[in-house]
């Protein structure tokens, strides 16, 4: 799977130079036209090794460098491509005035179109086009130093840990509540009339869905209460009958036949009048890979309906438990109950980390890593998968300093902490490529940024993110809703606890994930006392002042005018709860107005 951001962006690219009224327009600049072929023919070598990158950038930093480069280029020709569009358009809209006549349009369009020719007379498109072609070249020839193949890449094969009923359970902390209401449910007739009943458990990766559906499994009183108990990892790619063989496998039946029918008739037959309890764990989707029946790609809702039916012959009282990264798996499975996996307590974080950070250390040592190993765990927001990668890791450091220089490093440069990025980055994976878009972007946000659903949105509008489908008649916005609440539902977003409503908040790992697939295009200044870092490529600027009633100088704002290229300018208050400050109206005078292809810009703060 290739960089989305990159791979959707060149394909978009490929569409527009193939498209009519471009090749109409650039008719008469015959040269032009062959520049950009070749332009062209550059960037589909580049194109060709992009999935490879994509995985190898988590590995290797320099891979991650590169990317950047191709970024910067593929942005290049998105704005030159802009400038084309305009001059386009100009030259219609001039011809059509001419035959008009009309004295004042003209006048006020020659205003307009001189503004839009500018980026022209400062450097010749032909110039341009060669420039960016002389890049490429050395991109391409970076790309076999950094062994990068063609047709390399991930293949979304399914995860390589593979949950199991048991694991140490004496390190579990802070579920003991949802645990007990759990285990009543199990216990109890069900409600509903029907023989069987599901109940999901969701959150993000990591946050502890499989350890507490082994908790519940494990618990005697459940042990006692049902005939039958099967323990079913899905994993990400939902294989139906695999599934039903493992189910029939579990509870003692072993089958060599890989006919569906044969097997589900036989698990029919095993459940008949038995109680059972299933844990379905870690499921993604329920679009059986693995059976022909269907013309077309069956749907999640026809998946489960195949998988459950011989689950109907069962007992009253019988229960499925599913755990999910992704919320409407338990619509689609009826779920009678979903419980959210929220953050554990600091103090449920702290007890992990202690147990497993300190274990057979003197008591002089804990006196003097404890601050800081306070400061770390604050820094996992809960996350037991965070919290316990830095535990393990920090046992094997002895040194103050280690510790500090833990503190003070991105939780992703931890080379001894690899499950945490993996875990999550498989999220990422599995968004459509419109969502990966609309993802990455909120990464130029600062952490801990509370999200307000209607102007995200509105944002994604401006920037052009929302990709409706042909035969979509919904508003923009109505699109941009549905991205959102998939977001949502997929955990990367969080109810925020502050506030009720439409605000929205981001783990700082999600977050940290969202600026590792965006890259560096973005300059955020969230410290008032800094300058702005902005260079050439910045494309995204962001203003966040944390220090208030005070007037914003414009001087801060001056070093902008370098991102000639810039696309988005946001003057952000970091909630609406806090108070605000002023900035400077020569921001809007002076600076904005220069920039030369700006279609999102947002100011909270101008008076
Ligand atoms: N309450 C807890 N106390 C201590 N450790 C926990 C707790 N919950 C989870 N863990 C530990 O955190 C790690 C991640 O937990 P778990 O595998 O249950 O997460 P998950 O939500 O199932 O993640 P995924 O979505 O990747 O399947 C495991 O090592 C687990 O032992
Ligand atoms: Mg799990």
């Amino acid at each position: 799977m290739a960089d989305a951001l990159l791979s959707a962006s060149l394909q978009l690219l490929f569409d527009r130079l193939a498209s009519p009224a471009f090749i109409n327009f650039l008719g008469r600049q015959n040269h032009i036209d062959e520049l950009l072929s070749e332009l062209k023919r550059k960037l589909l070598v580049v194109h060709k090794v992009l999935d490879d990158a994509e995985v190898k950038q988590f590995s290797n930093p320099n891979v991650k460098n590169w990317l950047v480069h191709v970024k910067d280029v593929v942005y290049d020709a998105e704005d030159l491509l802009d400038e084309i569009a305009t001059d386009a358009l100009r030259c219609k809209v001039e011809a059509a005035d001419s035959q008009i006549g009309g004295t004042h349009k003209a006048w006020k369009w020659n205003k307009f179109s001189a503004w839009v020719k500018a980026p022209f007379a400062t450097q010749s498109m032909e110039s341009r086009v060669n420039g960016m072609i002389e890049k490429l070249v050395s991109i391409a020839q970076e790309k076999v130093g950094l062994g990068l193949k063609e047709g390399g890449g991930e293949k979304l094969s399914p995860r390589s840990s593979i949950s199991t009923s048991l694991e140490d359970e004496s390190l579990v902390f802070g579920r003991d509540e949802i645990q007990k209401e759990m285990a009543d449910w199990l216990l109890s007739d069900n409600a509903t009339g029907d023989n069987m009943e599901v109940m999901s458990i969701v959150g993000m990766g990591g946050s502890g869905k499989t350890t507490l559906a082994r908790l519940l499994y494990n618990d005697d009183r459940v042990k006692e209460h049902f005939h039958l108990k099967a323990w079913v990892c899905v994993s990400t790619e939902f294989l139906l009958i695999k599934v039903t063989k493992s189910f029939l496998e579990e509870i003692g039946s072993k089958t060599d036949s890989d006919n569906l029918n044969k097997l589900q008739l036989e698990l029919k037959d095993q459940l008949s009048n038995k109680k059972f309890l299933l844990v379905l764990d870690d499921v993604w989707d329920l679009k059986p890979r693995d059976w022909e029946g269907w013309d077309m790609e069956p749907s999640d809702g026809e998946g489960w309906d195949r998988l459950r039916t011989p689950l109907l012959a069962a007992a009253q009282g019988s229960k499925i438990v599913v755990t999910s990264r992704n919320e409407s798996i338990a619509t689609t499975m009826r779920a009678v109950q979903t419980r959210h996996l929220g953050q554990l307590s600091p103090q449920n974080c702290w007890r992990l980390f202690e147990k497993l950070a300190f274990e057979d250390r003197d008591s002089n040592a804990f006196l003097e890593l404890e601050p800081i190993g306070r400061q770390i765990v604050d820094k996992c927001q809960g996350l037991p998968l965070a919290v316990k990668a830095l535990g393990r890791l920090l046992h094997s450091k002895v040194e103050k300093r280690e510790w500090e220089n833990v503190l003070n490093s991105e939780i992703w440069h931890l080379r001894s902490g690899p499950e945490i990025l993996p875990s999550l980055r498989l999220s990422y994976h599995h968004l459509s490529l419109p969502l990966k878009h609309c993802f990455a972007y909120c990464s130029i946000f600062p952490r801990n940024h509370e999200f307000d659903k209607e102007k995200l949105i509105l944002l994604w509008m401006a920037e052009g993110l929302l990709h409706p489908q042909l035969s979509d008649r919904r508003r923009m916005e109505e699109i941009g809703e549905s991205y959102f609440d998939e977001l949502l539902a997929k955990s990367f977003f969080q109810k925020s606890i502050r506030k009720k409503g439409s605000c929205f908040v981001m783990h700082d790992l999600i977050h940290e994930l969202a600026q590792h697939v965006s890259g560096d295009f973005c300059a955020r200044v969230e410290d008032d006392d800094k300058v702005p870092k902005v260079s050439e490529k910045t494309r995204h600027f962001l203003y966040f002042k944390t220090d208030y009633d005070q007037m914003v100088a414009f001087k801060k704002f001056e070093a902008i005018t370098k991102a000639q290229s810039l696309h988005t300018f946001l003057d952000v208050k970091p909630s609406q709860y806090e108070p605000s400050y002023i900035l400077s109206k020569r921001v809007l005078q002076d600076i904005l107005p220069k920039m030369r292809c700006l279609p999102c810009c947002r100011c909270e703060n101008i008076k």
